[in-house]
């Protein structure tokens, strides 16, 4: 067979390429840049760079989640400097002053209150489109996005086959039960890449093979239908131990209940569902060559609260498997400037799957490799 080649190494480092990436893809589609419940009361602000802006998610009186560029009307200051902070009532900018409601309206602009020039209609905060989706919020820099279901759903489906399969976890009902925040030297298609592909598993991942040993062969059932990885015929539970128990998610089925199922979700988040709880990646590059990982860990609310919850034992099996995958990321990239991958490499058949990845990207970005 015709092994499929990868993108070549500049791929992987060209700042023109970076930018041309945070215009066409991350500029275009819906991406999750974090929790609603990252923005849980009125007056709460997240910034985050999304498509070469900055942009806030701002919890509004009313309850809502809106999102604005972080930019003020009038001269152009950058409005919260911080990841998060919480304002009150209003946005005001620390420049001259102007103030802005949590729904983006300007509400102030001090010693000028007789000018009736001033147009403060059309000056308020410009918004971003925001959709908060299984509790994720999603941002879309384009001017009219189709809804996020139209990007998630049909991915899900080519993923589970029925879509009710994916939504009995009832992902949007889970909290964070450990949150970890990883920096990864490397270019954020490599992280990706790489979570799409087991053939790694096998030298790579010895803790997470022992738990769930079809991956020994390295095979990935990312582009299988509705196929699932059997646990261990000799393990209690997916934790480090292999011991444990903990109760179900409301509304498997018996079937689910020695199964993991791990896919990405194109661009930027890795699904990895368990019997008893649900581990996301958003994964955020930072610049060409490094990325940014947000882990959570999430679980019902009712386990989070149960006294002595503790859920280290779980946590450490992918945090272990985290730090081994960004290693090899890390390492990767150390060989895309190399005039040896100036012409790429080769996605053997094990990972023949991802070239579909590859050929998402350069449809965005118009390109050919
Ligand atoms: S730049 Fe914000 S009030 Fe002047
Ligand atoms: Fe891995």
């Amino acid at each position: 067979m015709a092994f499929e080649s990868t993108l070549p190494g500049r791929f992987f480092w060209d700042p023109a390429i970076f930018a041309a990436e945070q215009a066409h893809l991350f500029g275009t589609m819906w991406v999750n840049v974090c929790r609603a419940d990252d923005v849980p009361n009125p007056g709460d602000v997240r910034a985050v760079d999304l498509g070469g802006e900055s942009i806030i998610i701002v919890r509004g009186k009313d309850g809502e989640l809106r999102a604005f560029l972080n930019v003020c009307r009038h001269r152009g200051a950058r409005l919260c400097m911080e990841q998060s902070c919480s304002v009150g009532a209003a946005i005001q900018c620390p420049y001259h002053a102007w103030s802005f409601a949590l729904d983006g309206r300007l509400i102030g602009a001090p010693n000028i209150a007789r000018d009736e020039s001033l147009d403060r209609d059309s000056l308020g905060l410009l918004p971003v489109h925001l959709a908060v989706w299984e509790g994720l919020v999603w941002l879309n820099l384009a001017e009219n996005p189709e809804p996020v279901e139209a990007q998630v759903v049909p991915a899900l489906e080519d993923r589970f086959g029925e879509l009710s399969r994916f939504q009995r976890y009832g992902v949007g009902d889970l909290a964070v039960g450990r949150r970890i925040e990883y920096e990864i030297a490397s270019n954020w298609k490599l992280v990706v890449e790489n979570f799409m592909e087991c053939y790694h598993c096998a030298p790579v991942h010895p803790e997470l093979t022992r738990l769930l040993p079809e991956f020994r062969n390295g095979t990935s059932y990312q582009g299988i239908i509705g196929k699932g990885t059997d646990f261990a015929p000799d393990i209690e539970s997916f934790t480090l131990s292999g011991s444990g128990h903990r109760p179900m998610l409301p509304g498997l089925l018996p079937s689910d209940a020695r199964l993991y199922y791990g896919f990405v979700l194109w661009p930027n988040v890795f699904v990895n569902l368990l019997p008893d709880h649900v581990i996301l990646h958003t994964l955020l590059p930072t610049g060409p060559e490094t990325s940014h990982v947000t882990c959570d860990w999430l679980f019902t609310p009712e386990e989070i609260a149960r006294p002595g919850f503790d859920p280290t034992d779980t946590v450490d099996v992918f945090d272990i498997t985290n730090r081994q995958d960004w290693e090899v990321c890390a390492r990767t990239q150390l060989g895309m400037h190399s005039r040896a991958y100036d012409r790429g490499g080769l996605y053997v058949s094990n990972e023949q799957h991802i070239a579909v990845f590859r050929d998402m990207v350069l449809s965005k970005l118009g390109m050919t490799a």
